[in-house]
């Protein structure tokens, strides 16, 4: 089931993500002792970060929170490319679970090795890794994680995770979850800012085929709980 929300400005929706965010952390440590998050990098992800920090640093027992990182860009760990190095920086450092992946090594390492880590998560019925809450962010060409429209990364694939190379926004080298492992999505978060998203997020609304589309429809189809977070600039108008 998917619905849309849409906040005046940028703030009040990093506002809304962040007072979402721990809500539903805090249901599925309610109902299962554990809640697994699945991070997204991108400045408007970032902004909520910082009000998780601020305003709810005490709020959830972080030690029961599973974290992982949707993509991941191939380079050094704390270089300016590295996502989880941007989101710690703002984050914090919590005394979470963190799967986080080899990016220092090549692309097919990265992978293979996260999807190695990626065994230890509880499975849902199917089988997949049970991701409680998927945050997306979303290119203005509808990407999102590092799955590129009109790319090999949008292929059909068993694989949970995969490299991408040759990527269209730089850096070229990356790995990401796949579709597939969003069918283990409960909920997920779709979180776009900014007049350069809104004709991906109408194209995808209207059933367009673009990665975010798609993303959405998989977790949709596996009765995973989609909501999209928009600011005024990102939302369609028609
Ligand atoms: C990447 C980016 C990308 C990002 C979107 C949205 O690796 O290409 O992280 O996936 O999430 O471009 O970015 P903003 O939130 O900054 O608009």
């Amino acid at each position: 089931m998917s619905n849309v929300q849409i906040f005046d400005d940028k703030s009040l929706l990093a506002e809304e993500v962040a007072t979402q965010t721990i809500a539903i952390l805090t249901g599925a440590i309610e109902q299962q002792g554990r809640a697994v998050w699945v991070l997204a990098g991108g400045s408007t992800p970032l902004l909520a970060y910082k009000i998780i920090a601020e305003k709810y640093h005490d709020a959830i027992d972080w030690k029961n929170i599973t974290l992982l990182i949707g993509d991941e860009r191939i380079g050094p760990l704390d270089g300016p490319d590295n996502n989880w190095h941007a989101i710690e920086q703002v984050l914090g450092v919590l005394p979470t679970n963190n799967i986080r992946p080899r990016s220092d090594h090549s692309a097919e390492y990265a992978a293979s090795s996260y999807l190695q880590q990626l065994q230890s998560l509880p499975t849902n019925k199917g089988g997949l890794p049970r991701l409680d809450l998927v945050w997306l962010g979303v290119g203005n060409d509808g990407h999102t994680l590092s799955l590129f429209p009109g790319h090999d990364s949008i292929l059909p694939t068993r694989q949970l995770v995969i490299p991408v190379h040759d990527s269209p926004k730089p850096p070229a080298d990356r790995i990401s979850l796949s579709l597939r492992a969003l069918s283990g999505a409960k909920s997920a978060m779709i979180i776009a800012s900014g007049a350069d998203k809104q004709s991906a997020i109408s194209a995808a609304q209207r059933g367009g085929y673009s990665p975010i589309a798609l993303a959405a429809g998989i977790i949709d189809t596996h009765d995973g709980k989609v909501s999209w977070l928009l600011d005024r600039d990102a939302a369609p108008t028609d």
